[in-house]
This record gives structure tokens, sequence and C-alpha cells, in this order.
């Protein structure tokens, strides 16, 4: 608690008297705070946290956000905004590394303490950088759903194409609740529903798979791409330059290798500054 102390004969008439203050405790730079946790799995958690006032953001971009380090210096990491730019809130989508600098820590917070957010926004996985398309995918592993669950929840996703594919691939079942209780909640949740439209619902296509635990989708989904399997199951024609557009986000081989199947089906990578069928960011820094 700041404690100020009046000095007892203050005067208003009199010339203003020096007013003294206890130390205060240092406050965060670009604080926000913490207004909920949920945590999903031993690696794997989300929160929300107040938004600046002055935060403008496109869904899908990322920001800088951490806690003070032990030697008074922030110690700030990318992140993927997760919640879309129209909420009040702010929500993050986070992994758990033992051992890693901030997320050792990160993943201890609790409602109401505070976090440092840089209000910089910034980032490739915005509808800005694709030429309008048909079909739209959104092709994640891991945490690299974080800013699909920002687009997801955005109406212009649905307004722009006739169709929207999610593909997330995880290692184990459990890790993608996240994305399951996401797509759950836009097809079921009122709001949500009220604000995406319930004839956009139908466009949504929700294909997860797993790699290392029995689910009822087996296989990373680049090898499922290859094999075509994911055209036959959703019952769909390949992708094709003409309608597709595709935002990818996962770690750096994969990346590398969605890159490479969407080149050979003609898609080409763009940019914010020069748009074209695909855009890709990584998930996280190997
Ligand atoms: C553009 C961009 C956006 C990002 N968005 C997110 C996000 O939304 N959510 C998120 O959890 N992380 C995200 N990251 C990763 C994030 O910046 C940190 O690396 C992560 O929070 C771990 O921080 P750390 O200091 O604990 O460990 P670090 O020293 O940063 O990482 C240690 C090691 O942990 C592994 N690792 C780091 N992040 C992940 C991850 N997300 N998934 C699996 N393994 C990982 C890597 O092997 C890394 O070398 C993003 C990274 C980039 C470049
Ligand atoms: N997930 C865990 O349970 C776990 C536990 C302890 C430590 N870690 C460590 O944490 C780090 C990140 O693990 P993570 O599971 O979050 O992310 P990850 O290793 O990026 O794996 C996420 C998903 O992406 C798939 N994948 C990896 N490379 C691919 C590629 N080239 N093409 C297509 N799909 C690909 C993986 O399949 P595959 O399974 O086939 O690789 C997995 O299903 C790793 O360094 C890992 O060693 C993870």
């Amino acid at each position: 608690m700041t404690e100020t102390l009046v000095p007892e004969q203050h005067n208003q008439q009199s010339d203003p008297q020096p007013v003294a203050q206890a130390p205060k405790a240092p406050a965060l730079p670009d604080a926000q705070t913490v207004t909920f946790v949920k945590h999903w799995t031993d690696r794997l958690f989300s929160f929300r946290c107040t938004r600046p006032a002055s935060l403008r953001f496109r869904s899908g971009e990322f920001v800088m956000i951490g806690l003070m380090g032990d030697n008074g210096r922030p110690l700030l990491r990318a992140y993927s905004i997760a919640s879309p730019s129209w909420d009040e809130e702010l929500e993050f989508y986070s992994i758990k590394v033992q051992d890693g600098p901030l997320t050792s820590r990160l993943q201890n917070i609790q409602v109401g303490d505070e976090i440092i957010l840089r209000p910089k926004p910034v980032g490739t996985l915005v509808h800005d950088a694709i030429l309008p398309g048909k079909r739209l995918w959104f092709f994640a592993t891991g945490t690299g759903f974080a800013p699909f669950a920002s687009l997801l929840r955005d109406p212009q996703t649905f307004e722009d194409y006739d169709e929207v594919i999610i593909t997330h691939t995880c290692r184990e079942v459990g890790e993608l609740t996240y994305g399951a209780d996401l797509i759950e909640s836009i097809r079921t949740d009122e709001m949500l529903v009220e604000l995406i439209g319930e004839e956009n619902l139908a466009k949504l296509r929700y294909y997860p798979t797993t790699t290392r635990e029995e689910s009822a989708k087996m296989g990373r989904i680049t090898d499922l791409l290859r094999s075509g399997e994911v055209f036959s199951d959703l019952g769909i024609e390949p992708i094709n330059p003409d309608t597709d557009r595709a935002m990818v986000c996962g770690n750096l081989a994969f990346n590398l290798e969605i890159k490479e199947l969407l080149e050979g089906f003609g898609l080409r990578e763009g940019a914010n500054s020069e748009p074209k069928e695909y855009v890709v960011e990584k998930a996280f820094v190997d």
C-alpha cells in the first residue's frame, strides 16, 4: 500500500508545501492485470488480462509480454493474441517450459497479478496479407493454435470466405482441448453465434489430429495432406490456388514442410506488403 503523508499544518493559502510520500513499490512498465487463468494440461495454460486502452490490433497479430526479471529488467517473449480484436480483454494460450526463463514463472500467475504487455502488435497471420479467396485454411500445431483462436472469433473470417477449415495437430489428445473447447463455443455460445452469424457456422470445419496418442484421427497433417486423406475425409476438392488461401503457425520443421506442400499446390507466400495465397508464422523459436 502506498501511504501519503500530509504535513499537519498545511494551509491552502500559503506556498505549496512539499508532500512527503512513502517509497512506492516499483510498478511494472506497461502493466496489465490478469483476470482469468486456466490450466489445460501440465504443459499448457491460457489466461486473460486487461487490455490497454491504446492497444489496437488485427486479429492474428502478436505482442511482447512478460514479467520483471530478477535483474530488474523486463523479461519478454513474443505471444500471439488469442482473443479477437473486438474483445475488451486480451487472451493468451501458453506453453509451460519447465526451465524456460519466462514460462517457468508465468505458469504460476494468478488472477490479480500483473504482467508486462508492450502494446505494439505485429505479424503476418492477418487477413490483409492474403488475397481474396473462397476457402480459408488454418494449419496449426501445438500452441500455434493461438492466432487462429483470435481469427476464428473474428466475423471477418466468415464474411470473407465460403468455407473455413482449421487443422490442429498435437502429440496427445489433452493438448487439443483448448482448441476443441473454442470451436465448441463458436458453435454454441449465444454471444459468439450471434456475432458470427448462425448462417456462417456451417462454413466452419474442424480437423484435429494426434501423433502420439490414439484419437479419432491419427497422423501429422502434412502426411494427411500428401496422401489426400484430409480432402477425402472432408469430402472436398484438393487445394487449388484459384480458390484456396492458407495461414500456417507451428514449429519450424512443420512450417517448412507445409510451405513446400502449399507451393506444390500452386500457392505463393504473401506478406503484409504483398498479399498472396498463404502466410506463415513461427509458433516458437527452436
Ligand atoms: C511470433 C511468435 C509467437 C509466439 N506465440 C506464442 C504463443 O502464443 N504461446 C506460446 O506458448 N508461445 C508462443 N511463442 C513462444 C514464446 O515466445 C516463448 O518462447 C515461450 O513462451 C517460452 O518462453 P520461455 O522463456 O519460458 O522459454 P524460451 O527460452 O523462449 O524457450 C525454450 C524452448 O522451449 C520450447 N518452446 C518455446 N515456446 C514453445 C511453444 N509455444 N510450444 C512448444 N515449445 C516451445 C523451444 O524448444 C524453446 O527453444 C511465440 C514465439 C514467436 C516467435
Ligand atoms: N508434447 C509433449 O508431451 C512434450 C513433453 C515434454 C517435452 N516436450 C518438448 O516440447 C517441445 C515442443 O513440443 P510440442 O509437442 O508442444 O510441439 P511439437 O514438437 O512442435 O509437436 C506438435 C505436433 O506437431 C507435429 N509435428 C512436428 N514436426 C512436424 C512436421 N515437420 N510436420 C508435421 N507435423 C509435425 C508433432 O508430431 P510428432 O509427434 O510426429 O513429432 C506433434 O503432433 C519439444 O521440444 C518437445 O521435446 C513436449
